[in-house]
Parts: structure tokens; C-alpha cells; sequence
């Protein structure tokens, strides 16, 4: 894996995918960047306030009826890498307007690709991981599940590590 060139790219709403895309840039000594919305909706299931229910609504009616968002451009060609990791929230079972966005944009220029999800349920989303499969085109070299629980309570980096572990076993 040394020599191989990573980008990681995250979308996040409340932190959670920040905190995991991060570790594993920084085990992996890859490049790192964040998707962001032109016209953002902040959501957080924990959160509160109208705003906030709002958006929840808007978010998962984007995700389920798998519409994209408009995102600003990124400043990192993924075709200057040979590996781009893609992390996102999950919502309602379904993938993030702005991750989807980003996978339709960019996709076909990355030549492998792995994912990440972070979310409530411990269990593998298997239909979003297809869904994001589909959106760019490229089957994952490896996926990895991680709940939120245990990103807040700083729980985690052992999983980021099996995580780094099989990508850099990959040849
Ligand atoms: C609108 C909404 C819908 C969600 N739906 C699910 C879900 O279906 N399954 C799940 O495991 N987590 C679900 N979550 C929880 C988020 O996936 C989880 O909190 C995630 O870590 C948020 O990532 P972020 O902090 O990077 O934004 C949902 C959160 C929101 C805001």
C-alpha cells in the first residue's frame, strides 16, 4: 500500500463520517477530501428543532427516491490516485443525495474503489453499498460498516486498522 496513491473522500453531516474518514487518511497516509453541498441540510438523527426535522425529511425523500444533489467541485482529480475510499452517513437504508452525487460526477474516473459507512445499525448496509456500487460503476475492493455508537464513544480505530489491513493486503 506505500506506494500506492489514496484519496479519501467523506461526506458528513454531524460528524460521524468526518471523524472515520480521517483515521483511516491518516493510517494510510492518503489525501483527504470532504463533499460538500452548495445548498447544505445540516440533518442529525439525535438532533433537535425544526430546522433540523426539516432537513431530516428532505435528506431521506433525496435518498429514497435516489435523486442527486448540485455539490461544489472538488479539488482532487481521482484519477491521480489509485485508490479512492468513499465514506458516507446512511439514510433511510439509502445513500446520500450528495455521496450519490459525487459517485455519478466522478466515478468513472477512479480506477479501484472501497467504501464506508457509518449509521445507527451495526450491520453491513448491503443495499446502499449496491447502491453506490451502481453509481459509479465499480464493484468495491473492500467495505467496511461502522456505527456511530462507537464513533462517539472513540471506539473505533481497531476497526479502521482491520479496515487499512485489507486494503493494503489488495494487490
Ligand atoms: C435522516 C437520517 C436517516 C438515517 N437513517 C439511518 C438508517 O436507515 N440506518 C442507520 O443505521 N442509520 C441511520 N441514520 C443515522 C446516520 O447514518 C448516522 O448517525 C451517521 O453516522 C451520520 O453520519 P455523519 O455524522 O457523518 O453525518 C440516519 C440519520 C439521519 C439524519
Amino acid at each position: 500500500m506505500s506506494n500506492k496513491r489514496v484519496l479519501v473522500v467523506f461526506f458528513s453531516s454531524s460528524g460521524n463520517t468526518r471523524k472515520v474518514g480521517q483515521a483511516i487518511a491518516e493510517g494510510l497516509s492518503a489525501t483527504v477530501e470532504e463533499i460538500q453541498e452548495v445548498n447544505p441540510h445540516p440533518a442529525d438523527i439525535r438532533g433537535k428543532g425544526l430546522r433540523n426535522f426539516r432537513n431530516m425529511g428532505y435528506v431521506v425523500f433525496y435518498a429514497l427516491t435516489g435523486r442527486t444533489v448540485p455539490i461544489k467541485a472538488m479539488q482532487q482529480d481521482p484519477a491521480d490516485y489509485d485508490l479512492v475510499v468513499i465514506g458516507t452517513p446512511i439514510y433511510a437504508s439509502s445513500l446520500p443525495a450528495p455521496v450519490r452525487a459525487y459517485l455519478t460526477q466522478y466515478g468513472a474516473k477512479c480506477k479501484e474503489v472501497a467504501f464506508f459507512s457509518t449509521g445507527l445499525d451495526p450491520r453491513p448496509p448491503r443495499r446502499m453499498f449496491r447502491q453506490m456500487e451502481k453509481a459509479c460503476g465499480k464493484a468495491p475492493q473492500a467495505v467496511c460498516a461502522f456505527q456511530a455508537d462507537r464513533i462517539q464513544a472513540g471506539d473505533f480505530l481497531p476497526q479502521v486498522q482491520e479496515f487499512i489491513s485489507r486494503l493494503s493486503s489488495e494487490p
